[in-house]
């Protein structure tokens, strides 16, 4: 598999912990993996560059990328919505040059896991989503759910969008946010019994990232 995007229920339910474990994972079977974080908000100046926490993280297990920008073209200071920081900068995210970036590190890379920002329709500029960028590099999706009250609904209208915009779903990764979630076997198999892709993995809620690559081994296999 050249790509896969990975998405997420909402914004912080564990999408860059999934995909740097799936990087290392992927690396362990000898292939050579790069992350990608097309838009970042939310970032601190390094160097005299803006620079966002996942990006670096995609980065530091991207060791044949050798700039921060390749992982990351789009970097904005304030972590609000990704098309309000980019109008707020004078910037309009444009698809195509994101597209581009992928193809650059898709070229020197047997696969590359890109991460989306926030949730599957988080809008990128008044006309596009990151759901638009998931269809233009026609890339196969991987669902991370966070498990919390509110995420069967957030689950199956993410799962009925991938696939209204004809893209496979891969399958989903349930992942405890915290060790105490009412009922979280009953989401769990509310989930299953719902979304037509399988339960990739479940990670328990622990010292990350050792959690996420030993929930992650074993499991993908299925599908990558
Ligand atoms: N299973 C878990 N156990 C413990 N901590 C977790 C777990 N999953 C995620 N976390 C922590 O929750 C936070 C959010 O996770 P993460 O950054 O991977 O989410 P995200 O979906 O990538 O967020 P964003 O929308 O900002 O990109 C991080 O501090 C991460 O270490
Ligand atoms: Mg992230």
């Amino acid at each position: 598999m050249k790509g896969v995007f990975i998405t997420g229920t909402d914004t912080g339910v564990g999408k860059t912990l999934v995909a740097t474990a799936l990087i290392r994972q992927l690396q362990s079977t000898g292939q050579n993996v790069a992350g990608y974080k097309p838009v970042s908000a939310g970032c601190e100046r390094v160097n005299g560059q803006f620079q966002n926490d996942d990006a670096q993280a995609l980065l530091k297990v991207s060791p044949s990328v050798p700039n921060y920008e390749q992982i990351n073209p789009i970097a904005l200071e304030p972590a609000i919505a990704p098309h309000i920081a980019a109008s707020e900068a004078g910037l309009t995210i444009n698809l195509p040059s994101l597209v581009s970036g992928y193809g650059n590190l898709a070229a020197e890379h047997d696969c590359v896991v890109v991460e989306g920002a926030g949730g599957w329709r988080v809008p990128l500029n008044d006309h596009e989503g990151m759901d638009d960028l998931a269809v233009a590099l026609d890339l196969p999706v991987l669902l991370v759910v966070g498990l919390r009250l509110g995420c069967i609904n957030h689950s199956l209208l993410t799962v009925e969008s991938i696939r209204a915009r004809g893209l496979n779903l891969l399958g989903w990764v349930a992942n405890h946010l915290s060790d105490s979630i009412p009922r979280s076997q009953e989401n769990i198999d509310s989930l299953i019994a719902r979304i037509d892709a399988p339960l990739l993995a479940e990670l328990p809620y622990g010292d990350p990232p050792d959690i996420a690559e030993m929930a992650l081994r074993f499991q993908l296999h299925r599908v990558l």
